[in-house]
């Protein structure tokens, strides 16, 4: 069996007595993408922080490839790569320049890896001109260079597509399937943007109130309802009396895939024209909404 990148382990934190994380335990595995879930203050953030060690835990410990980040740091955190809601990059610099810069910071990033990760992120025509003169996307592209440079096994990204394009985000997504993929890295995304995380992980981890309330393998729910819209809608009504549920212009009725092909058949002999046929599927967003209540944000005492 794989053995995890990253462990969470009874993971609390309590600030001026209020408990803003109760007993978080969750596992990262290599090559994985996973979605952070959950509403304004439920303590996404925090729980970040404290698992790049800008915070310290309460209680419990992380463990990044055998390092506990509190006891162990360094060695933890050269594991770790982040990006932020806001990269902080030199604005007067060049985007080669920053990158120089963060590769200082780390035990053997040579020229050839900056190189590399300027080319995976798709930078190379831009690469030397000043950061001021980048667009939000390419802001965002050289964030995750950075973050890449010195191969962390586990990337961290708060909210990473703010602001990008939908082909941005398109692109984006592929990057960090590839990344996953390829080079191993498990990876851990929040956002907000359910259609979009529905599309990137294959994992999501919802928080509520600072508690873990769902873990959840994605997988694409097995439809069992159909939307259809016909030609004879009386006849319909009548011949399937029961069995299909008026909706908007059309009908729902409960089907599974492999009795569609039977179904269409039928309508057609009883001489009701199909003109659309489609699988109802619940969207993460529904789920998400129906897991965590939706609306306010809930007071932490
Ligand atoms: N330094 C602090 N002092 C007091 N309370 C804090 C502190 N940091 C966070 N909190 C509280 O902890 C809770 C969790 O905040 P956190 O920023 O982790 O939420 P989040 O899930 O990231 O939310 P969002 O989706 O809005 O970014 C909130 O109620 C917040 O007010
Ligand atoms: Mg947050």
């Amino acid at each position: 069996m794989t053995q995890p990148i990253v462990e969470i382990k009874n993971l609390s934190k309590t600030i001026k007595g209020k408990q803003i994380i109760k007993n978080l335990n969750l596992t990262f595995l290599p090559g994985q993408i996973t979605g952070f879930l959950g509403p304004n203050g439920a303590g996404k953030t925090t729980t970040i922080r404290m698992m790049t060690g800008l915070m310290h835990p309460s209680e419990g410990e992380i463990i990044i490839n055998g390092h506990s980040i509190v006891n162990n740091f360094e060695q933890a955190i050269s594991n770790v790569g982040v990006i932020v809601e806001n990269p902080e990059m030199y604005k007067y610099m060049s985007g080669y320049k920053n990158l120089q810069h963060f590769a200082r910071m780390h035990k053997g990033v040579t020229k050839e890896r900056i190189d590399e990760v300027v080319a995976q992120v798709g930078l190379q025509n831009r690469i030397h001109e000043k950061v001021k003169t980048y667009s939000l996307g390419m802001r965002q592209r050289l964030g995750l260079a950075q973050a890449l440079l010195h191969r962390p096994k586990f990337l961290i990204l708060d909210e990473p597509t703010n602001g990008l394009d939908p082909a941005g985000i398109r692109e984006f997504r592929m990057y960090l399937h590839k990344i996953a993929m390829e080079d191993n890295v498990a990876i851990l995304v929040s956002s907000h943007m359910l259609s979009e995380i529905e599309l990137m992980v294959e994992r999501i981890a919802i928080i509520q109130n600072g508690e873990l309330i769902d873990i959840r393998e994605l997988k694409q729910e097995i439809a069992s309802q159909y939307y259809i819209e016909v030609g004879q809608p009386e006849k319909l009504e009548e011949l399937y009396a029961g069995r299909v549920k008026k909706e908007s212009s059309g009908f729902v009725v409960d089907l599974t895939r492999e009795n569609v092909p039977e179904y269409v058949r039928s309508l057609m002999e009883a001489g009701i024209d199909l003109y659309t046929i489609h699988p109802i599927q619940k969207r993460l967003e529904d789920q998400f909404i129906e897991m965590t209540g939706g609306g306010a944000i809930n007071a932490i005492h």
